[in-house]
């Protein structure tokens, strides 16, 4: 297994372009075979993830393969509507295919998707949403079986504005017979993308980036071309990484407005940052002083998914930043690694409060989960000396080439 060897105290500077959105391009992966044709994918990023998906499409009797950065994805040759335990367990958002596969041929057979090292994440609001369309599922020896003869679109309201159980139901209401009315659905950019994409396919998709998503099922539908939008959560790990080592960073082909609240804490913390057309500048003199309580929160709240590379940011300012982690349960296992490299932190459930230290000290840290693994990398930018960061496979689940970009800003990275 491969870990990173990060020389840290090093500023960085320079420009780099962000690679498409994991988040974007997974469900969008899935939503392929409602449309019995080819859909080519551009920006799409080389993932772990994404090649778990590509053999989930390819089990499923699907051709997808790659050309430079574009998937092209042929579904014509679907002609299974089961997924293997192994490749469900790969990742947890394989779960998003069980929609998909329903809306195509009525019936999907899958086992639970992957466990998940953020503390239990169940999928009941999926199921619940899949049951009131019509779908009967049953749950047993860890599959689910599910039947759906013909779905009938209805208004349903999620308890919680869950992102997967949001894109599941769309991608099954697209197979509905009728309207479907999605209340208190979840709000992220990638839903709109993916609501962009059915529509270039020819599903009739409203309301997406809002809490009310309309689908009007059974539109024909065609072959269709999209550009994957870019990672917010990439760059947000870049920008905390210039806040952290100092520098100064434009990030190309990014939405300024997806990345507000972390740019907002990062300006807050004495960086400044300037957004042009599509392009995020950052600087920062490395010298930062603690921000108001970040609180994580569905979008447009603070990402849950940039809380540890804000924390990492954060470990050398001045004063005190309370952290409050409001979506995952088991989201700071990060923090003893961050721990090893000197940072003052402590964690009550789910607040953690960051005292900042005068310096890191480089460590051998391990990666515990994706954007954990980032933080790590983050910190070791910072610190002084060398770290190596373990584990790192679950860091290429979310960066296509972590070591690539930030060599390209003059750090010292090596895998090896
Ligand atoms: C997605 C993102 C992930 C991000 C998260 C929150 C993808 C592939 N992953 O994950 O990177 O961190 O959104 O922004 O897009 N919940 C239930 N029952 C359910 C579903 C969810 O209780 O059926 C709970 C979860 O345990 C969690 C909360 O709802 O506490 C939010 O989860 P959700 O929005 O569903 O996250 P994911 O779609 O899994």
């Amino acid at each position: 297994m491969g870990e990173f060897v990060i020389a840290g105290g090093r500023p960085l500077t320079g420009s780099l372009q962000v690679q498409g959105a994991k988040n974007s391009v997974l469900p969008i992966l899935a939503a392929t075979i409602l449309h019995s044709g080819t859909s080519v994918l551009h920006n799409c990023p080389h993932l772990r993830d994404v090649d778990a998906s590509i053999r989930i499409l390819r089990h499923l009797g699907c051709r997808a393969e790659w050309e430079r950065d574009s998937l092209v994805v042929d579904t014509a040759g679907m002609q299974c509507c089961e997924i293997p335990d192994h490749l469900m367990r790969e990742m947890r958002s394989s779960v998003i295919f069980l929609g998909a596969i329903l809306a195509r041929c009525g019936r999907a057979d899958l086992s639970m998707p992957g466990g998940c090292e953020l503390g239990p994440r169940p999928i009941d609001l999926h199921l619940s949403a899949l049951r009131q369309l019509g779908a009967r599922i049953e749950e047993g020896g860890g599959r689910l079986r599910c039947e759906a003869g013909e779905l009938r679109g209805r208004e349903i309201t999620l308890s919680i504005p869950s992102v997967g159980a949001t894109e599941n139901a769309i991608l099954a209401a697209c197979g509905s017979e009728g309207t479907t009315v999605l209340m208190n659905a979840a709000r992220e950019p990638e839903i709109l993308d993916l609501q962009r994409f059915l529509a270039g396919m020819g599903c009739a998709v409203q309301g997406a980036g809002t809490s009310t998503v309309t689908i009007q099922g059974r539109s024909p539908t065609h072959d269709s071309e999209h550009t994957i939008m870019p990672d917010r959560i990439v760059a947000a790990t870049y920008l905390a990484a210039v806040a952290a080592a100092g520098g100064e960073v434009e990030l190309r082909q990014v939405d300024y407005r997806h990345l507000a609240t972390v740019t907002g804490a990062l300006h807050e913390a004495g960086c400044q940052v300037h957004s042009t057309g599509d392009a995020v500048l950052l600087r920062s003199s490395g010298n930062l002083h603690s921000i108001r309580p970040v609180r994580t929160a569905p979008y447009p709240g603070f990402p849950t998914d940039a809380q540890a590379v804000l924390m990492a940011a954060l470990l050398r300012s001045r004063g005190a930043t309370v952290f409050v982690e409001n979506i995952f349960e088991n989201r700071y296992r990060h923090v003893d690694e961050l721990i090893r490299m000197g940072a003052d932190i402590r964690v009550e459930g789910r607040v953690a409060v960051v005292c900042g230290v005068d310096r890191l000290q480089g460590a051998q840290v391990r990666a515990t989960d994706l954007r954990g693994g980032a933080a790590l990398v983050v910190a070791a930018l910072s610190a002084q000396g060398e770290s190596r960061v373990s584990c790192i496979h679950h860091i290429q689940r979310g960066y296509e080439d972590i070591a690539r970009d930030l060599r390209m800003l003059g750090a010292e990275i090596r895998e090896q």
